[in-house]
């Protein structure tokens, strides 16, 4: 077991390159699956979520080699098994998307119901498993593990009763070899969406309008590898744009799609911060104190639920009251517990946080509840006058590709170092 001990106070400079976006990667990953050949992928980030993706692939039949520590070779020719145990899925959430892929490659899929982040909401599937039904399988769920199975996937219409990201993805990799048209509405439409779309297209499927509400998908008899580059990872620079801003610092952020972070720039600005976009860099700059502002996670192109623990870190030093409510979890203000300890102060009431600005955070011994959360702690650790020490840090190991070396080199004191045991707990084994 690891933690982060981090020596707040020192505001960022410089610059940081942003790795490849998981929530994209975790999809076009399996999506590999829908045909029998050979892939080169580039931008994979280098995070636990993608060792476990990657395992679960190797597990089924594929060949998968490391080509550079961001590029990976997928050969699925091989493939045989359409069967993913507990013990694969226990730790990603995403594993779902295998049910998708195998299912339109296979017509069969039988995976268990998978494990992954928990910020203390239920995380319902549902669904996707209406969307694979319209398409004509037959889904039965037995000892915890989901089976969908068909004889012949048939193109349909399916309206998705909430904004969903992962029923959109999970039903547009069953539907892309399903006979005939497929027309998923009310469809998400967030950057990693258009990204599993492109790749699919490159692959020879037949989709279009992915990036609005309404996606229509020809099916096609046959599949093919190919090579594609993951895009940046949204959240991942949206957490490094609020550090910049939190700690008073100026960042350059490299490597990213400045209109995917829109709403986070618009919120960066609307505090105070000066925000400037490049083509594919965009830097934040921020002297001082900035000020309040309210904020409503909405599904993209709202502002993203995954950057809401964090940004409401920075609302916890800013001047003034602020109210942050998310529309997309029901509950994701579990951290707040965390953050308080720290001094801050906020109170919830149902889906809100109300933040009372304090002008200083005080370094204490905290959690990463869940990867976001556990990246809003860094911030907050960041920020705050004295030491903060983060347990349970393998949440943030999850989606954050070399925080510690990234931080480093633009000023931050933060180590990572083994936690031991209690000393009572050594005694014991000692005796
Ligand atoms: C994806 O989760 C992301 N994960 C999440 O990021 C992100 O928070 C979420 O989208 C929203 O943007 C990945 O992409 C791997 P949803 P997903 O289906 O697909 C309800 C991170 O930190 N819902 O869009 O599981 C659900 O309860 C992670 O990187 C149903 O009711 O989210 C929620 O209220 C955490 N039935 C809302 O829809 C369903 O069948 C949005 O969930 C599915 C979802």
């Amino acid at each position: 077991m690891e933690k982060f001990i981090i020596r707040g106070g020192k505001s960022l400079h410089g610059d940081i390159n942003i790795s490849g976006a998981k929530n994209a990667a975790v999809a076009i990953l399996p999506a590999t699956l829908l045909a029998k050949d050979v892939f080169t992928i580039e931008n994979v980030p280098d995070i636990r979520d993608i060792s476990s993706m990657l395992q679960i692939l190797e597990a089924l039949g594929a060949d998968v080699r490391y080509l550079s520590k961001s590029t990976i070779r997928i050969d699925t020719r091989n493939v045989r098994s359409q069967t993913v145990p507990y013990d694969l899925t226990k730790n990603l959430r995403a594993s779902y998307y295998l049910l998708g892929a195998m299912l339109g490659m296979y017509n069969n899929a039988q995976v268990a119901m998978p494990g992954g982040c928990n910020f203390g909401g239920v995380r319902p599937i549902d669904l996707h498993l209406k969307g694979f039904s319209a398409l004509g399988a037959l889904i039965s769920t037995d000892g915890g593990v989901i089976e969908a199975k068909a004889s012949r996937l048939i193109g349909a219409s399916v309206y998705f009763d909430k904004v969903s990201v992962g029923a959109t993805i999970n039903v547009m990799l069953a539907a892309v070899k399903a006979r005939g048209l497929t027309i998923l509405e009310n469809a998400a439409r967030e950057p990693h969406i258009v990204d599993l779309a492109n790749f699919l297209n490159l692959m020879g499927a037949n989709i279009k309008g992915a990036g609005t509400d309404v996606i229509k998908i020809e099916g096609v008899g046959t599949l093919h590898g190919c090579d594609y580059s993951i895009i940046p990872d949204q959240i991942e620079a949206g957490t490094y744009m609020v550090a910049a801003a939190a700690t008073a610092g100026d960042l350059m952020i490299k490597n990213v799609i400045p209109k995917h972070l829109e709403p986070i720039t618009a919120k960066l600005r609307e505090c105070g911060a000066y925000v400037e976009e490049f083509d594919d860099a965009i830097r934040v700059q921020a002297t001082g104190r900035l000020h309040s502002c309210n904020v409503k996670t909405l599904p993209h192109p709202g502002f993203p639920t995954d950057m809401q623990p964090q940004f409401t870190v920075l609302l916890t030093v800013c001047e003034g009251m602020s109210i942050v409510s998310d529309s997309v979890w029901d509950n994701r203000f579990k951290y707040v517990d965390q953050l308080t300890r720290m001094g801050a102060q906020i109170q919830i009431e149902g889906r809100s946080a109300i933040v009372q600005g304090t002008a200083q955070l005080k370094g204490a011994p905290v959690k990463a509840d869940d990867l976001r959360a556990g990246a809003a702690m860094i911030i907050a650790g960041l920020v705050a006058k004295g030491t903060t020490e983060i347990e349970e840090i393998v949440h943030i190991d999850r989606g954050y590709e070399d925080v510690v070396l990234k931080l480093t080199a633009v000023g931050a004191d933060i180590q990572r170092v083994d936690v031991q045991p209690p000393v009572d707990v050594q005694r014991i084994k000692r005796a």
